[in-house]
């Protein structure tokens, strides 16, 4: 049984976080679960939440690009450019960090991830704790991201101090990870920030798809191959010809594409991106129930909005049927 509602006030929060607790807060792309970013004692709390391991760094959020100086050094013409244009919003940069962030939220890296949330809630709580928020997705790890507050509560509810519910998060994947190697931009994360976008303020940017292992030394940990899984199996993919399907499967839809099961959920029934986008963790929790024993998801093209799309959709999919 869920311990929520009540949800957490802003300034509850906000008192919470300062006090070294660690409280699920909305943003404009997936519910974080926010520490005080500055105290080791608040990132372990998140991490021991969330089952997550201490190698899989976290981001850092703050609340003006003023204050981005204070996380992160040396940095470059390129990041602040995006900044610009993208911030507040769902891009997170990864720069060389200021020693006051802790080695626990860099899992001891040299770098930084940050970025300025857009959803105003996330903005007040960032500015009445008055310090920098670590929130990694609120979900357990390797889980579903969270898009709800009630999906929060379903997966962290009694493990965490509180919830801030801000209502279903609009863009619904997490923020495009851009970090700058000998000088190039790099995603390391594909999300609403699309490589065009990107390009179109720096020029070049390379998408790089890593591949790392649990245990392995890890540049963006959250682009494991089997990250996004729900617990019963997805399969996203064409399918071998011979397979037969279980009985209770589910398909989640895109647009008007044809299938011999007939479309149980459909992400945007006029293939819209950012429909399908906003849809896709909160129709995964809902298909990710008894008696459904299978979860099929069409095909969605590897354009704009769509390269993240795919990104999470493979990584959710089972590999071998
Ligand atoms: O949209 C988002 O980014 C959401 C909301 C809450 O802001 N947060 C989020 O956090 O997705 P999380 O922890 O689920 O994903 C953070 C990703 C991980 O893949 C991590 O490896 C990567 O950021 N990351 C963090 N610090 C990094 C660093 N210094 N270098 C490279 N990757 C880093
Ligand atoms: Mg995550």
């Amino acid at each position: 049984m869920s311990l929520y509602p009540p949800w957490t006030s802003v300034s509850e929060a906000a008192a919470l976080l300062v006090s070294g607790h660690i409280v699920a807060i909305p943003t404009e792309t997936v519910y974080g679960l926010a520490g005080n970013a500055l105290d080791p004692l608040a990132l372990a709390k998140i991490f021991a939440a969330k089952g997550r391991p201490v190698f899989d760094p976290l981001i850092v959020h703050i609340a003006s690009i003023d204050s981005l100086k204070d996380v992160a050094q040396n940095i470059p013409p390129a990041a602040y450019a995006l900044a610009e244009a993208f911030w507040p919003g769902p891009l997170t940069l990864v720069l060389p960090k200021q020693p006051c962030i802790p080695d626990l939220a860099t899992s001891g890296l040299f770098t930084v991830a940050v970025r300025i949330p857009e959803h105003p809630l996330a903005q007040e709580i960032i500015l009445k704790a008055e310090v920098p928020l670590a929130a990694p997705s609120a979900n357990l790890f390797k889980h579903v991201s969270p898009t709800t507050a009630e999906h929060v509560a379903t997966q962290l509810g009694d493990k965490i101090d509180g919830i801030v519910n801000g209502g279903p998060c609009k863009v619904g994947v997490e923020s495009t990870i851009v970090s700058f190697e000998n000088g190039e931009a790099v995603i390391l994360r594909p999300g609403a920030i699309t490589p065009a976008m990107i390009e179109s303020v720096i020029g070049k940017v390379t998408l790089k798809r890593s591949t790392s292992n649990p245990g392995e030394a890890m540049l963006s940990p959250g682009s494991m191959e089997t990250h996004y899984q729900p617990r019963i199996p997805l399969y996203y993919g064409t399918l071998p010809e011979k397979f037969i399907l279980p009985q209770n499967t589910v398909r989640l839809a895109f647009g008007q594409t044809t299938s011999r099961l007939p479309a149980t959920l459909n992400l945007s029934k006029t293939a819209n991106l950012i429909e399908a986008t906003a849809h896709l963790y909160a129709y995964i929790h809902e298909l990710d129930t008894p008696p459904h024993e299978f979860i099929l998801v069409d095909p969605i093209p590897n354009e704009g909005l769509g390269i993240a799309l795919n990104d999470r959709l493979q990584r959710a999919s089972v590999k071998k049927i």
